[in-house]
């Protein structure tokens, strides 16, 4: 007996479409309701980014120099989705940012960033900044290795001088709680917490350091709130992380592995094309290296470029030709696939093959985020929506509009003069900087605060989203998932209309 089409509805729904020859985008459709026995705060929003990497909420922040470092990374993984930390960076500054992701949250410290007792506060201090490290507390060992000391931000505070060595600024290991090599979780909370100390040192009967456990880390574990985190096995956050190609791009995958990096994101305008395949070819040597680490390449918008990424061998396929709010490169060149048709038809191009599909660029609301998943989609890769946060990079600019931040595209004339990545992504490294063809645009957008209150409403609007399909799952969604085409009219009918708005928050 043939095998029920679990998507036939869609299928037909595209169909259609096709024979008119148009293609659609977000704006263009909504989804059809159904019955429906799903609770929107108990439906299931746990998806996949690539193979390896799963999400607990399907939202990604973009690789760009305006949107995603180190505290947009954190605040993403933190939320349970990802962060791809961008490329207009140098190599070795672009794996400090995955480490400071990586080590933002751990359980336990297996291997501590330590100094010597030797060393000077202000020798200490300025390692500290030039590593980037965020936190303060760092064992002091003597010079055969054994724990002798902690310095903490409290010891750092009172230290009046940056000549006083570590040993003469420490709490010294007398003062200090420390414990056995084997401790738990739960005994290494308790002791934290009835010595009211922040900072608990394992060592070995020879009194060597063997690990550290860290008090805020640990409440946050014994909370219970870890379960919302999008952690990895060893329960450190997970991160991306975007390259191009070439051999110098292999050698900075292969530093963004080594700091710890889960997904590597091969990211061009055009990811159908001979550098994208050769560059693929040679990260698979490179990815036997890392078991379980994941490579994504992109941006595609037709289905038979789906079809050469799977063969070439990628663990996740990023789509998106044109649809982002700084993008220009439909106008400038001409090309491009409208969203939701790019979507669909590379989601069903691969269909069964086990590769997560992320849509992005494009999306402007809520709502867009339930159609992207329910087209075939496994997660959304998000720029305009997450810039002008505390958590992107760049000032909070005083206008004459109120509070702003930059949002620029990587294509943008600004980004492309500033770095090598940006105008590599558009295939003009060499162009000389006068020459330039800019696919993109700079912008300013309102400053947002943090970016965890956005991420709450897109997370909230999807689970609507479920609930009005009744679905209880994304995949459910995309069993149920059927689209209705609207008229301009449907169009206008579909957002506030013949008001006047006085909630500006929407
Ligand atoms: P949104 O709509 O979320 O889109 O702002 C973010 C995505 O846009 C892509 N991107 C660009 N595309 N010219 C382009 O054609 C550019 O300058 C540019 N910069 C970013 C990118 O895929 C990002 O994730």
């Amino acid at each position: 007996m043939k095998k029920k089409n679990p998507f036939a509805r869609l299928d037909r729904f595209f169909s259609i479409i096709e024979k008119t020859g148009l293609a659609l985008t977000y704006g263009d459709v909504r989804l059809r309701t159904g019955y429906s026995e799903t609770d929107p705060k108990d439906a299931d929003i746990s998806t996949h980014f690539s193979r390896n990497v799963p999400l607990k909420c399907p939202l990604v922040s973009a690789a760009m120099d305006t949107v995603t470092e180190a505290p947009m990374a954190i605040a993403m993984a933190m939320f349970g989705g990802l962060g791809i930390i961008h490329k207009a960076l140098t190599a070795e500054e672009q794996a400090s940012q995955v480490r400071r992701v990586k080590l933002h949250l751990n359980c336990l410290i297996e291997h501590p960033i330590c100094v010597r007792e030797d060393e000077t506060i202000g020798e200490i201090l300025a390692r500290r900044q030039e590593k980037g490290h965020d936190f303060h507390s760092f064992p002091v060992l003597s010079t055969t290795g054994k724990i002798v000391g902690l310095l903490t931000r409290n010891d750092f505070d009172v230290c009046n001088s940056p000549k006083a060595t570590a040993a003469q600024a420490m709490t010294p290991f007398e003062e200090l709680v420390v414990a056995r090599e084997e401790t738990s979780v739960e005994n290494a909370y308790e002791i934290l917490r009835s010595n009211h100390k922040k900072i608990l040192p394992l060592m070995n009967e020879s009194r060597e350091l063997t690990g550290m456990f860290v008090f805020s880390d640990l409440k946050r574990i014994m909370s219970g709130m870890l379960s919302q985190y999008n952690v990895d096995a060893d329960g450190h956050l997970r991160v991306g992380a975007a390259i191009d190609v070439g051999p110098s791009e292999l050698l900075r995958a292969e530093m963004l592995l080594q700091a710890g990096c889960d997904v590597i994101v091969v990211d061009k305008a055009h990811g159908d094309m001979r550098p994208v395949k050769d560059m693929l070819q040679d990260l698979k040597a490179l990815k036997r290296k890392y078991p379980g680490r994941d490579v994504v390449a992109g941006n595609i918008s037709e289905p038979e470029s789906a079809v050469h990424l799977a063969k070439w061998g990628v663990d996740g396929i990023k789509i998106g030709q044109g649809p982002g709010s700084i993008c220009t490169t439909r106008d400038v060149a001409g090309v491009g696939c409208p969203q939701v048709t790019a979507g669909f038809n590379c989601a069903k191009a691969v269909r069964g093959m086990g590769i997560p599909i992320c849509l992005d660029g494009g999306i402007t609301k809520s709502g867009d985020i339930p159609i992207a998943l329910g087209i075939g989609a496994s997660s959304v890769m998000m720029g305009l929506m997450l810039a002008g946060t505390d958590e992107s990079p760049g000032e909070i600019k005083e206008t004459k509009k109120g509070r702003v931040k930059v949002y620029r595209g990587m294509g943008s004339l600004p980004a492309m003069k500033e770095s090598w990545a940006a105008r590599a992504r558009y295939r003009q490294g060499d162009t000389p900087k006068d020459k330039l063809v800019s696919e993109g645009v700079e912008s300013v957008v309102p400053y947002k605060g943090a970016v965890i209150k956005i991420l709450e409403k897109m997370a909230g609007g999807l689970r609507a989203g479920l609930g009005y399909v009744g679905a209880s799952s994304i995949l459910e969604l995309q069993e149920k998932a059927d689209l209705h085409w609207l008229s301009a009219a449907g169009q206008a009918e579909s957002h506030p209309h013949d008001v006047s708005v006085t909630d500006e928050t929407q």
